[in-house]
């Protein structure tokens, strides 16, 4: 080998080393590179071990001649080195990245039944006119849901009310008897009107209160009535309150649920604890009027009975029927959100469907 040979030979390792240098696309390939041009059995080592053919003279211009080819393919490792790894870290980098601007999932945070949709709807419209929700208990004693409004124990307006009587108080009604102090014959209650008796008996006029709740009746179930159904009671007493006042509120309320000018009507009624008694009709909201079977081709749709609370019954409550009057008022909840909804069938409230409940 002469020099001029040897230095074609290195130029020639040195284009091959940078090129697979420049070819190796991950951190691996480029060790193996490194390997077989530098390494202790590499390409460069071998080609100098050719170097003793060599005139002696031209031996140190041998070392001046590798040591830059060397330093260079060193160099275009160290370079691809680099490169490689902030392309490594960058790929990992994109991979791992968490789009904090993309839109989370949605979780199903469940839904008011469509009953509470109503009752809440019922205490904003009349929470407009000063009404305010109070609780009543579903356990009653016969004294607050019979007694105390007029009913007495042989009336026969009890048929009414085809009562469902428990014969032990549930928990917590023992507490209720000793608030009450009524000789306790227990029930469920077969309407919200016991609560009238209750906020007279705990505040002083002017009273507006709403209170709605579950009532339950010994009742045949068919697709309008259940044995356990809702009511929204209304009682106002205060100086000067009179059927006007009623109809004006029931009128705006009827508006406000049912379409502003829907015309309404009173048509006489009866109920022991109240006096005079109407019902509150509504025209029908299928037909606008015109008679269809939702209303019975009469047009009107009864939702709720009202009337001006008795003087007895004010009396009961601890009031001073001479200085006070109060009107009451009562709706069937299911009814009304059946209207609302066009439900056709009163047990899909309590059937537990979630097909059912998830569509409101
Ligand atoms: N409690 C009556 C019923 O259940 C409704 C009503 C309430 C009527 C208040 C008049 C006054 O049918």
């Amino acid at each position: 080998m002469d020099l001029a040979s040897f230095s074609a030979q290195l130029d020639a390792l040195r284009d091959r080393a940078l090129a697979a240098v420049a070819a190796a696309t991950t951190p691996d390939a480029l060790a193996s590179v490194d390997t077989e041009v530098l390494g202790r059995k590499g390409a460069l080592r071998a080609l100098m071990a050719g170097i003793g053919g060599l005139p002696a003279e031209d031996r140190p211009q041998v070392g001046a001649m590798a040591n830059p080819v060397r330093e260079a393919i060193e160099a275009a490792i160290a370079t691809r080195r680099d490169r490689l790894e902030s392309i490594a870290l960058e790929v990992r980098l994109a991979e791992e990245r968490e789009d904090v601007t993309l839109p989370g999932r949605a979780s199903w945070r469940g839904g008011l039944h469509p009953i509470r949709e109503t009752e809440r709807e019922i205490a904003r419209v009349l929470g407009q006119f000063g009404f305010v929700v109070v609780d009543s208990p579903e356990v009653e004693t016969d004294a607050l849901n019979f007694e105390a409004l007029n009913i007495p124990a042989d009336h026969p307006a009890r048929d009414l009310w085809d009562t469902i009587y428990v014969a032990e108080p549930a928990t917590g009604a023992a507490a209720v008897a000793a608030a009450t102090s009524d000789t306790a014959r227990w029930l469920l209650r077969t309407h919200t009107s016991p609560g009238q008796i209750r906020a007279m008996r705990a505040s002083e006029p002017p009273i507006r209160i709403l209170t709605p709740g579950r009532c339950y009746r010994y009742e045949q179930v068919d697709a309008s009535h259940g044995f356990e159904f809702f009511q929204v009671e209304g009682l106002m007493v205060d100086e000067g309150t009179s059927m006007a006042t009623l109809r004006g509120l029931l009128d705006a309320f009827a508006h406000a649920m049912f379409g502003a000018g829907r015309p309404t009507r009173f048509r006489p009624g009866y109920y022991p604890f109240t006096e005079p008694s109407v019902a509150f009709d509504i025209q029908c909201v299928v037909c606008d009027g015109s008679g269809c079977p939702a209303c019975g081709r009469s047009g009107w749709m009864t939702i709720l009975g009202a009337g001006m609370v008795h003087p007895i019954v004010l009396a009961n409550g601890g009031i001073d029927p001479e200085r006070y009057q109060g009107f009451a008022f009562g709706m069937g909840t299911d009814r009304i959100t059946m209207l609302r909804y066009a439900i056709r069938d009163i047990r899909a409230f309590l059937a537990n469907d979630l097909r059912f409940v998830e569509r409101f």
